[in-house]
């Protein structure tokens, strides 16, 4: 893989970049006293509780509790990962991301090279396949059969369908000169080889359709049959860039269409995500012939609000949505909408799109049932809730599953309704599910102590810790906190001068989620008074170290005599002690 990005790279970005800047790029924000305010792009509101504060270079929504620095609003407004969210800062900057060599910098660089050429391999195969549907001998009956089925010209380049030809070698002749591109084309799983040592096209006679990644580079292929027999479609296996699980069909083009995707739609197959794209429904997706897994799920909640499952009305396709549902439990956050759509028996998308137009089936996508409702009415299928052994059933089989949801409002919710359908006291069945283990988005408010004060005073206005000399002894004051608390300062002075700069060294580690909500906690103090609240609770913590000092010296002493440098050390303690009394 590629190096690690150093972190001071890292800090120097954020150092640089602007949030407000960054975010006003893609939200219009409106200035409100010192700060900037919009309605916040991550929930449903009418009126503004997103805030970006331009002196911590932080933003926070107090309606969803959405918060954080320049990279994390990239990362979750632009569904990027960290490093992606990294690379897409440095390039808005100018600045190019420079790689720490690791252990290995020549296997490093071999690698990576590797990879950029892999992708440079697939987008040739690509265009390969394109060019073959327009000018092979074939391509006659290829355009008669996309015309059968209503594609047109246009949808055809914007998916850049291609074929690839019956004859057992034309991608090998096209990209597999030497050894080297045979065995990359090998490695992509792009040819096969026989027992005898010899190559040939692993998609012969196909329609081809690219998968691209999020960042749109071709990552794989699916390949539907024309004629003969063998599977309908054929997908690329894995390979070292083409992950089934985490890629889905259409979304790199669904992001090209909107720039903001307000809702995205989940359907079965590749033809279902080009009919529908091409009667203007162009926010589907495809899971690659899996059930979505939580890595695609995980990939949509970050760029919508909105997703709708469409599947068969069958059982394949109850059961996909089943698994879909299952998968999102962890990742469903509190404004996000999840629906659920059956189609008739013998229809999907294409079909009925093509049948009906685009209206009706927007029409059907909004009167998808909710996610709540779906989770009922799939578990009361086959349970009678009159009887108190169904009552029990459902109680039992919902348990587990409520456990599993992460938003505390979807809970609150499947909650409520499971108490109706078993005619419980709501609060009777709350606190039977005691053992709620969900790792919530909003962790429990921390109670206030004089040390998460200091931490939060310091994360919010860094300055204050300049002001203060370092003080290294304090590390063996004994209250729980007070390392992290001298880790900032010693981060602080080394010229971490924002909050975002702050957070963003700790991401990753143990504490980072204690800091990032200590970042937003509210202390209605103006800046004068957080800087006197940090003195006065830093004063504290010293006088607290040296009388604990003191004291142990005193108790070694009941022991033993001290030495003269401990006598010499008591006494500067009890002098410290009295000076400060009388401060
Ligand atoms: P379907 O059989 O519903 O195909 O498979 P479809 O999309 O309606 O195809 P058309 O309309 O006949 O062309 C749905 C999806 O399941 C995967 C593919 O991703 C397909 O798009 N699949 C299906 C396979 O991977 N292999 C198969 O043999 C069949
Ligand atoms: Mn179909």
């Amino acid at each position: 893989m590629a190096g690690l990005i150093p972190k001071s790279f890292i800090q120097d970005l954020i150092e640089r970049a602007d949030v407000v800047e960054i975010v006003d790029s893609r939200v219009p924000l409106k200035k409100a006293g010192k700060n900037y305010q919009a309605c916040c792009p991550f929930h449903n509101e009418k009126s503004p509780s997103f805030t970006v504060a331009p002196d911590k270079q932080f933003y926070h929504c107090f309606g969803c509790g959405e918060h954080g620095n320049a990279i994390d609003f990239l990362m979750k407004y632009d569904g990027l990962e960290f490093p992606e969210a990294v690379e897409e800062l440095a390039h808005m900057l100018g600045l190019e991301v420079p790689r720490e060599t690791t252990a290995n910098p020549a296997e490093d660089a071999r690698k990576r090279a590797q990879q950029a050429s892999d992708y440079e391999q697939m987008e040739r195969a690509a265009k390969f396949f394109a060019h073959q549907l327009r000018h092979h001998s074939n391509s006659p009956q290829v355009i008669e059969y996309l015309k059968g089925r209503g594609i047109q010209g246009e949808t055809v380049k914007q998916f850049q369908i291609g074929y690839a030809p019956d004859g057992w070698d034309g991608l090998l002749q096209a990209l597999g000169s030497d050894q080297r591109s045979r065995q990359q084309l090998l490695d992509l799983k792009l040819i096969n080889r026989n027992e005898q040592g010899r190559h040939y096209d692993f998609f012969r006679d196909r329609l081809m359709f690219p998968i691209r990644d999020r960042r749109g580079r071709v990552v794989g292929f699916g390949g539907r049959i024309l004629q003969g027999d063998g599977p309908k479609y054929l997908n690329s296996p894995e390979t070292r860039i083409f992950h089934k699980g985490r890629e889905l069909y259409g979304f790199y083009e669904a992001r090209q269409a909107h720039r903001e995707l307000s809702q995205v739609v989940i359907v079965e197959g590749y033809m279902d995500v080009v009919a529908l794209a091409q009667a203007g429904i162009d926010f589907a997706v495809a899971s690659l012939g899996t059930a979505t897994t939580a890595d695609q799920l995980q990939m949509l909640f970050r760029a919508t609000r909105k997703v709708i499952c469409c599947y068969d009305g069958d059982r394949a396709g109850r059961e996909a949505a089943w698994r879909a549902l299952e998968n999102a439990l962890p990742l469903l956050q509190d404004g996000i909408e999840m629906n659920f759509l059956f189609l008739p028996d013998g229809e999907d998308p294409d079909s009925l799109v093509r049948r009906e137009g685009a209206q009706p089936f927007l029409h059907r996508l909004n009167q998808a049932q909710s996610f709540i409702d779906y989770f009922f009415s799939h578990l009361t299928e086959t349970i009678d809730v009159q009887t108190d052994a169904g009552k029990s059933l459902l109680l039992k089989q919902t348990k587990p599953l409520l456990e599993r949801v992460a938003s505390e409002f979807y809970r609150n919710i499947l909650i409520e309704r499971l108490a109706r359908l078993l005619r419980y006291e709501v609060s009777q069945l709350r606190a039977s599910i005691t053992n709620v283990t969900a790792q919530q988005p909003h962790t429990p408010q921390l109670k206030m102590t004089p040390m998460r004060r200091a931490i939060a005073l310091l994360l919010q206005q860094p300055e204050i810790g300049k002001e203060v000399p370092l003080h290294p002894e304090l590390a063996g004051l004994k209250l729980p906190g007070v390392k992290l608390l001298l880790r900032l300062h010693e981060q602080i002075h080394q010229g971490a001068m924002s909050t975002a700069q702050l957070l963003e060294l700790w991401r990753g580690e143990r504490e980072e989620q204690a800091l990032r909500q200590l970042a937003r906690w509210e202390h209605h103090l103006n800046s004068e008074n957080m800087a006197q609240e940090f003195y006065a609770i830093f004063a504290y913590f010293i006088d607290l170290f040296v009388e604990q000092r003191a004291n142990e010296l005193l108790a070694k002493e009941q022991q033993a005599p001290l030495s003269r440098a401990e006598r010499q050390e008591y006494l500067t303690l009890l002098q410290y002690l009295k000076d400060s009394e009388s401060r």
